[in-house]
């Protein structure tokens, strides 16, 4: 019994990253996070669509998490803020993981 559930722990793994290196790839609700709020601007690769600024594919390198979710939370010049649109945690959830694109 308990080796099934691991089998089928691993078979969720698996098949939940479809294409493990897409740069969307990541947890299923942050992702989902980024597809209803970010993805106009930001690409479906992250790869930007307005400056070159926009490019998230290596915001992990320049941008630390706290970074991220300040950016996040009062948007920029072209960059709306969220603060009032997502909640902390989500902005946490979706700062974490772009710290994570290097
Ligand atoms: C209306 C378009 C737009 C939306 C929507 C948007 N952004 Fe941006 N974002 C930009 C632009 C343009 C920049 C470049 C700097 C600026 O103009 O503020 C930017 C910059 C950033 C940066 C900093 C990159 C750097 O190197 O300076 C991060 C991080 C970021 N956005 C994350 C997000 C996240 C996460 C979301 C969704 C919650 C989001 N953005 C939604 C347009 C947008």
């Amino acid at each position: 019994m308990k080796k099934f559930v691991i089998l089928a722990a691993g078979i969720a793994l698996l098949t939940g990253c479809g294409s493990g290196s897409s740069p969307l790839s990541g947890p299923a609700e942050t992702v989902m996070i980024y597809r209803t709020n970010c993805l106009n601007c930001h690409g479906s690769e992250l790869q930007g669509r307005m400056d070159e600024q926009s490019n998230l594919q290596q915001v992990g390198q320049r941008m630390s998490q706290e970074d991220i979710a300040a950016k996040i939370t009062a948007g920029g010049n072209l960059m709306p803020p969220f603060a009032e649109r997502l909640t902390p945690e989500e902005i946490d959830q979706l700062a974490a993981w772009l710290a994570e694109k290097k």
